[in-house]
């Protein structure tokens, strides 16, 4: 019949996205499908919270009833944090279901688990929206740019600092009212201790490099400063020497090896980068043959996000229509050692 079942496991800032985008754009996105998604199950922590799509959509506390429903094929996992959602995720595999998520932390540390299980189990891992929210950047990198040798990917991949820095430079605005104003508008993390240290963007430096480089670049190899130790008088004196500071993701290979970074860095202010304001992000990337590529757009934020897992979405449904379900997909992550088209 002409419906796929999703369950969306968190309803907060992009999960409601994802219901806003399904319900605002279905008359585009049902013929490029060619069949109705419905969201049938939402999971959710706090059953009293008022919803939006209360009416449309049934919200539970129960995992089970997601993944014990055999008519559910695609899992979104919007909940953010290594657990419950890497166990999640892999339970839903195993149950046969296809997985789109926006979760870099488990991306990044445990990408190899998610690989191996989805191939084991014939199903997608689809995770576009976890680095830098609207901005297409992994399936360019897995695809678009493949026949490059990629040498360098460096630009900014954190939205909530780039606010925060916009804001502090542009308006003098204090750091803990400008992060308060970045988590009301939805673009730190629940924790954003991990945006301001740099973490988040530490994350999403290891899954870029993996794919660009064709390596198993582990977290703990990024060298990650953030911005907790900016100053305004850092900002006032970067701008009197006509510098920005902003909070930079380095990936670089050369003969030498791979060259992993997150920190601040002042940037002459009519460099590209500089001109990337509030929560915004941009990334350069630098193959062989193509040459530079710049990729720019909201790196987070409610619909820029949800705008990414939606097309993963539209993507693995259209692969269950077209009856390729469960085709095996190169990730690139694992390529050298794992990839099933190498062997
Ligand atoms: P929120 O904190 O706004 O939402 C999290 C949702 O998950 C809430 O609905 C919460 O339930 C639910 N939840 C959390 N833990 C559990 C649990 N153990 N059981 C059941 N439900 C649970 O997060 P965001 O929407 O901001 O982020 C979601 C994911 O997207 C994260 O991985 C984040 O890193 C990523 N991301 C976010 C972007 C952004 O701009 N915000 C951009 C790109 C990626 P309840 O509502 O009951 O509290
Ligand atoms: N907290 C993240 C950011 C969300 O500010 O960039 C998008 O990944």
């Amino acid at each position: 019949n002409n419906i796929i079942k999703v369950g969306l496991l968190g309803c907060g800032t992009v999960g409601t996205g994802v219901l806003k985008v399904l319900s605002q754009n279905m008359d585009e996105i049902t013929p490029r499908v060619g069949a109705k998604l419905v969201v049938s199950h939402v999971l959710v922590r706090n059953l009293d919270k008022k919803r939006e799509y209360a009416d449309a959509v049934k919200f539970t506390d129960n995992i089970n009833d997601i993944l014990e429903d055999p008519e559910i094929k695609i899992v979104i996992e919007l909940l953010g944090g290594l657990h419950p959602a890497r166990e999640y995720m892999i339970q839903a595999m195993q149950a046969g279901k296809n997985i789109v998520t926006a979760n870099k932390d488990v991306v990044a540390q445990f990408g190899k688990d998610m690989f191996d299980t989805a191939e084991a189990n014939n199903v997608d891992f689809m995770f576009e929206a976890s680095v830098a929210g609207g901005i297409p950047i992994i399936t360019p990198l897995k695809q678009c740019l493949t026949a490059n040798k990629i040498t360098e990917v460096i630009g900014i991949v954190n939205g909530t600092t780039n606010y925060m820095l916009t804001k502090m430079s542009e308006e003098n605005a204090s750091y803990d009212a400008v992060l308060k104003d970045a988590q009301e508008k939805g673009y730190a993390e629940a924790d954003p201790t991990a945006d301001v240290e740099g973490l988040d963007a530490a994350r999403k430096t290891a899954i870029l490099a993996s794919i660009a480089f064709n390596n198993r670049v582990s977290l703990n190899k990024v060298s990650t400063e953030g911005i907790t130790h900016i100053t305004p008088q850092d900002i006032a004196y970067a701008k009197e020497l006509g510098y920005t500071i902003k909070l930079l993701s380095i990936a670089r290979e050369d003969e030498k090896g791979i060259d992993v970074r997150v920190h601040p860095a002042l940037l002459p202010q009519n460099h590209p980068l500089a001109f990337v304001r509030n929560e915004f992000n941009a990334i350069f990337v630098r193959g062989n043959v193509v040459g530079d590529t710049m990729f720019y757009g909201k790196g987070a934020g409610q619909l820029p996000t949800a705008s990414a897992v939606v097309a993963d979405v539209i993507d693995v449904a259209r692969d269950i229509v077209k009856n390729r379900y469960g085709r095996i997909r190169c990730t690139c992550y694992e390529h050298k050692k794992f990839c099933p088209i190498e062997k």
